[in-house]
């Protein structure tokens, strides 16, 4: 903005032996001078605007900082991923095992790419309703996939709906391939011999495991054998995948990697998470929403913050004692 003209005299001098007029260049100048002080009121009048909106910035700034401070400590909090419509609904759920209602009208409503915890001390009747959702176990209720009834062990809810259990060697024959296990939710798909072989790379290489199709499972660790539940879940494209304490028999540092590969293709492939867990360590940091059982009732459903914060039932309480006992340094 601001022009540095050559300095009077010099010009003169210059102009003087290129022929010019000096009278001109005094006008020239001139002219140059009074643009030079237009130039610097406009600078200034400039730099106040500046700092003006700076402190505009800085004022708006600040509120929003501080609107920034009371959102993260509301319970809708940005981690959530994008809840939407419900995915799966179990309503009014009853078990009776042994003469014994084990789960009692218990009722639970996922949302699409939500993360919920199920949890309740041993024997509450976590793993019974989560079987008796997608029809392993008889039971009394109505379950809804994306708002339609289904019927249970439906080919349709199968397919919706995958499960990783606890002790994979439980249910994998021990005579049977990586392959073969892996690929068992796609038999009846259609694809040939030669593409599922690929998809079950593909998933197995998700888990983070090559080469293995051809192998048996006793090959293989505890956590190693979990990946390729993992993978079978996967394999099919389920809307729902439940966990059912699937990292319970693996030792604390398998565990945090196994919760994190589940977290991490579920929210990539946008699959609705339901982990169960006896205690609330590790879904403390998953869950997006947590439902506590006791003694075959779901006694609460809050949000993970909510439940944490104040606690409404007496198991929930026992439960977040029992983590903070655990999480507390022993000696
Ligand atoms: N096949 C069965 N026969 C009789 N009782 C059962 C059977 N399966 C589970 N139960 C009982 O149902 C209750 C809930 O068990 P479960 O669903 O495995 O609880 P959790 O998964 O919360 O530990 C327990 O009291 C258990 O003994
Ligand atoms: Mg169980």
């Amino acid at each position: 903005m601001i022009r540095t003209p050559l300095r009077p005299l010099a010009r003169i001098l210059r102009a003087r032996a290129n022929g010019e007029n000096p009278s001109e260049i005094e006008a020239e100048n001139r002219r140059q001078r009074h643009e030079q002080m237009r130039d610097r009121a406009r600078n200034r009048a400039e730099s106040r605007l500046l700092v003006l909106g700076l402190c505009f910035f800085a004022a708006f700034g600040a509120i929003g900082l501080r609107m920034g401070a009371i959102a993260a400590t509301e319970p809708e909090e940005p981690r959530t991923a994008a809840v939407g419509k419900t995915v799966l609904a179990a309503e009014d759920f009853t078990v009776v095992r042994g003469g014994r209602a084990v789960v009692r009208a218990a009722g639970v409503a996922l949302g699409e790419g939500e993360r919920l915890a199920i949890v309740g001390r041993s024997g509450s009747g976590k793993t019974t309703l989560a079987r008796a959702l997608v029809g392993l176990v008889p039971a009394r209720g109505t379950v809804r996939l994306a708002g339609k009834a289904v019927a249970p062990a439906s080919a349709e809810l199968r397919r919706a709906v995958a499960m990783v259990f606890q002790d994979p060697s439980t249910s994998f024959d021990p005579r049977h391939s990586v392959l073969r296990i892996v690929t068992e939710p796609l038999f009846r798909s259609g694809l040939d011999a030669a593409a599922r072989r690929e998809r079950a790379r593909q998933a197995l290489a998700q888990v983070g495991l090559e080469d293995v199709l051809d192998r048996k499972p006793h090959a293989f660790s505890g956590g190693q054998r979990q990946r390729i539940a993992i993978a079978r879940a996967l394999i099919a494209d389920p809307r729902v995948l439940i966990a059912d304490e699937a990292v319970s028999a693996l030792d604390a540092a398998l565990r945090a990697d196994v919760v994190r590969l589940l977290d991490g293709l579920a929210r990539e492939r946008g699959i609705a998470l339901i982990f169960i867990a006896h205690d609330l360590a590790l879904v403390r940091t998953l869950a997006d929403r947590i439902v506590v059982m006791d003694d075959g009732a779901i006694v609460e459903d809050a949000r993970r913050e909510d439940l944490f914060a104040a606690p409404r039932h007496p198991a929930s309480r026992a439960l977040i004692a029992a983590a903070a006992e655990q999480a507390a340094p022993h000696g």
